[in-house]
């Protein structure tokens, strides 16, 4: 099988070093992310000999399934991904094991039962006793499963470690992520915690840091002497699907633009860390929130819910139609901010942010835009498009980046027209589909590493920022809905915030 490591074989980097024997325990393991990611994802891994060994899993949810119809399940998803064959995925398959509960359990019932399991898996397959829960569950029930577990005595270890990874979004606002924080560190401390934010894990946001710091020439022009302005758009075309129960307490507030659009946001910007590990890097990001001004919610947001229509010839349903979404919903599905990064470097330099579920198409985009030249010595006539340089870094589809600028067109006349520099992954690296960020996200769990994960300061700060926002629009949204288009880029005040400042989006 071809993997990522044969180039790092090839130019003479050692492997990573594999992480402890463990056991994985992943809680809500009949959902959604359980299937798309999270075993896809360690399979990966096991594809590619990173692993410990050895290593089992163990699922916990509330379907009736035992170890068996557990292990089925996963085939049928592991069928449209399996990496390295059946004869592999089957004997990867006898380490995964399941215990039937509810997060509500008494500790002595189904909580008991996998203190049970884990004991006898660890006794079957000699792991130490490392333990590495995942919740994977709607985000109401984190309190209650860390509580439980800890009072069946699963959260201690005299010989080993624990770990606790906790997907987004973290809390429904400031107030309620300090609250979910203290009752975190009821039970484990800071070292032991890990919070997600998958964007974090992906290739091409790892790779903007290595631009920017491990090449002297951009850092220079890294800032608002060169700078006009940075956009940052994430775009789906998809719907919410069957997540309305979680969509519908959540909105795109809360579900992008608290995380995925301030961490895009906040590693675009940020000063350069000491080192590439948690505590700087950390540091910095939590530095880059704190300098984002109040934003002015009626001038410089916009909010919108999809309509009913058509995407790529298909007729699609409005967002208030689908499964289970309240027929007057005022959920947002789109987003739109322009926000102010008050600091030495950035002052002056907008930063626009968009995002929406139903838009034209999949797209994730940052885009550093340049000023022109000061002055431009050849005719206007001679320009056959913008005279503005960009960089854009590429997250999905067609990983990669991309540098804009202005060339020559061979012949006897001076005319100039943008061309691009690329550099994507297929080409340069023959990798057709980049890893999932979630394999890098539970490599670096099981291995304690936290250079990937939040801090709970910028948890806080992110929702400072943004509770303004939410909570003037559940009071009264200021726009009608629906107000938008399946196929189109949002509403049309989206595009009336940016071109009230002279610029426009750089992706239509
Ligand atoms: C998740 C959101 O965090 O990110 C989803 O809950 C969204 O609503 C998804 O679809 C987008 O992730 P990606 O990696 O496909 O951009």
């Amino acid at each position: 099988m071809e993997d990522e490591y044969v180039e790092t074989k090839k130019s003479g980097m050692s492997k990573p070093q594999l992480p402890d024997p463990c056991i994985v325990v992943i809680f809500g393991v009949s959902g959604d992310l359980t299937h798309r990611e999270l075993i896809p994802s360690l399979y990966a891994l096991n594809c590619k000999n990173l692993l410990p060994v050895p290593f089992a899993i163990i699922g916990f949810a509330r379907r009736d399934w035992n170890d068996d119809t557990f292990r089925q399940d996963m085939n049928a998803t592991m069928k449209i991904v399996n990496e390295c064959g059946d004869e592999e995925w089957k004997r990867f398959s006898k380490n995964i094991f399941y215990v039937r509960g509810n997060f509500n359990d008494d500790p002595s019932a189904s909580y008991k039962d996998l203190f049970e399991k884990i004991k006898k898996v660890q006794g079957e397959f000699s792991i130490p006793d490392n333990v590495l829960f995942h919740l994977a569950t709607p985000p109401s029930d984190y309190g209650t499963i860390i509580k439980t577990l800890d009072a069946a005595s699963l959260t201690k270890s005299e010989t080993g470690w624990r770990r606790v990874i906790i997907e987004k979004p973290f809390g429904r606002d400031e107030i309620s992520a300090r609250e979910l924080d203290k009752d975190i560190h009821k039970v484990f401390n800071e070292g032991q915690i890990f919070r997600v934010d998958h964007y974090l894990g992906k290739e091409t946001v790892q790779n903007m840091l290595v631009f920017r710091f491990a090449n002297p020439g951009f850092e220079p022009i890294w800032n608002r002497n060169y700078i006009d302005n940075v956009q940052i758009t994430v775009a789906e075309d998809l719907g919410i699907g069957t997540r309305a129960n979680f969509y519908e307490k959540t909105g795109i507030m809360r579900d992008m633009v608290q995380n995925h659009l301030l961490q895009l946001l906040s590693i675009t910007a940020l000063e350069p860390p000491v080192k590439f590990e948690a505590d700087s890097l950390r540091a910095e990001t939590v530095k880059v929130l704190n300098s984002i001004c109040k934003i002015d919610v009626m001038k410089h947001v916009v909010l919108g819910q999809y309509d009913e229509g058509e995407i790529n010839g298909e007729k699609v349903l409005p967002y208030r139609l689908e499964q289970n979404v309240d027929k007057e919903s005022s959920t947002p599905t789109f987003a739109a901010l322009r926000i102010k990064v008050d600091n030495w470097r950035w002052a002056d330099v907008p930063f626009y942010l968009r995002t929406g579920k139903r838009l034209k198409e999949k797209q994730t985009e940052v885009t550093i835009q340049f000023k022109s030249t000061p002055h431009l010595m050849f005719p206007s006539s001679t320009n056959s498009g913008s005279d503005t340089n960009f960089i854009r870094f590429q997250l999905q589809p067609n990983e990669g980046i991309i540098y804009t600028f202005m060339a020559k067109q061979p012949g006897a006349e001076l005319r100039m027209q943008p061309v691009n520099l690329k550099f994507q992954y297929n080409t340069t690296f023959g990798i057709s589909e980049l890893p999932s960020s979630y394999q890098w996200l539970l490599f670096d769990a099981m291995k304690g590493d936290q250079t990937l994960f939040l801090h709970a300061d910028w948890i806080y700060k992110a929702w400072d920022i943004i509770d303004p926002v939410i909570k003037k629009w559940e009071t009264k949204p200021w726009l009608k809905l629906p107000n938008y288009a399946p196929g189109s880029w949002g509403p049309e005040e989206a595009r009336k915030l940016i071109e009230s400042e002279g610029r426009q989006w750089n992706i239509v």
